[in-house]
């Protein structure tokens, strides 16, 4: 299949991930919404113990010292801020203005000089200047125009774009509880072989490596029931029938995710 068909194929799967019209109208608060306190935990814990795995690895082998991170979909700086010793300027680009508030926060602390992007990608991109080397992780499974977003990330990175993405949906995790609480299933794809195959289509030289998720996906429990109630459009108030359901189905602990790290070097 050409990068065409691909691409089409992508939004066509992703969209088959559309949560219902008459759950989503009881939804008590946006099921797809991200957390930035959540966020800026993980960052915490990024800056702390910093992750030496294929993402972090492939970015600062590409970063020249004091180089410049354009960060797309930057969250609070998780895969951006623990580079904090190389980078010269870093551009963040994020549609939630609540996360790049924490992002600017964190990156003053450090000392590390950030231009914050308010706006989607690839339609923030005119922004935002070209940048030494890309990230986006986490944020593609976000996106419907794949190929957009990722042609726009190799025009703005003069040395190597890297993704980071979960092996399958982030949210394929709830399944059971989708089954059980809405009679509803979720689909399969697309998964992390389908940007792959995207990204070769376009002519990219694209390098994979993949391995298990350095951090669990949640603490506790409790911490699991909240964000199912949230995620499956239930009330929060339902939060402790929803861990015992978790627990009953076999849901806790969860199993931890594949993360994959897909990269490839700019070419003229
Ligand atoms: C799951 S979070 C990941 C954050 C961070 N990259 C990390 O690894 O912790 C996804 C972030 O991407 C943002 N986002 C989603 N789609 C986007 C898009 N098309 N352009 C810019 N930001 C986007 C969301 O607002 C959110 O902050």
């Amino acid at each position: 299949m050409d990068a065409e068909e691909l691409s089409s194929l992508w939004r066509e799967r992703l969209g088959s991930w559309a949560i219902p019209e008459r759950i989503l109208k009881q939804a008590p608060a946006d099921p797809w919404g991200h957390n930035p306190t959540r966020f800026a935990t993980r960052t915490d814990r990024a800056l702390a113990d910093p992750d030496r795995g294929p993402t972090m690895t492939r970015l600062a082998e590409a970063l020249p010292e004091g180089g410049s991170l354009l960060d797309v979909g930057a969250g609070t700086g998780a895969s951006s801020l623990p580079l904090r010793d190389r980078v010269g300027e870093l551009f963040a680009v994020d549609s939630s203005a609540a996360m790049l508030d924490e992002l600017v926060l964190k990156a003053d602390k450090l000392g590390v000089s950030v231009t914050r992007v308010k706006g989607r990608w690839p339609d923030a991109a005119t922004d935002v200047p070209v940048c030494d080397v890309a990230i986006a992780a986490h944020v593609i499974y976000n996106v419907p125009d794949a190929r957009e977003f990722l042609a726009a990330l190799d025009a703005h990175t003069r040395r190597r774009v890297v993704l980071e993405l979960t092996h399958r949906h982030p949210m394929s995790w709830l399944e059971p509880l989708w089954e059980h609480f809405h009679g509803v299933s979720r689909p399969v794809r697309p998964i992390a072989e389908d940007v792959v195959a995207l990204a070769a289509a376009m002519g990219y030289g694209v390098r994979v490596e993949e391995r298990e998720a350095p951090l669990e996906r949640f603490s506790t429990l409790e911490e699991l029931a909240a964000s199912a109630c949230h995620r499956i459009c239930l009330d929060p108030a339902r939060a402790e029938e929803v861990g015992n359901t978790a627990m009953e189905l076999g849901m806790w602990p969860v199993p931890r995710d594949r993360w994959v790290t897909i990269w490839w070097d700019h070419r003229e």
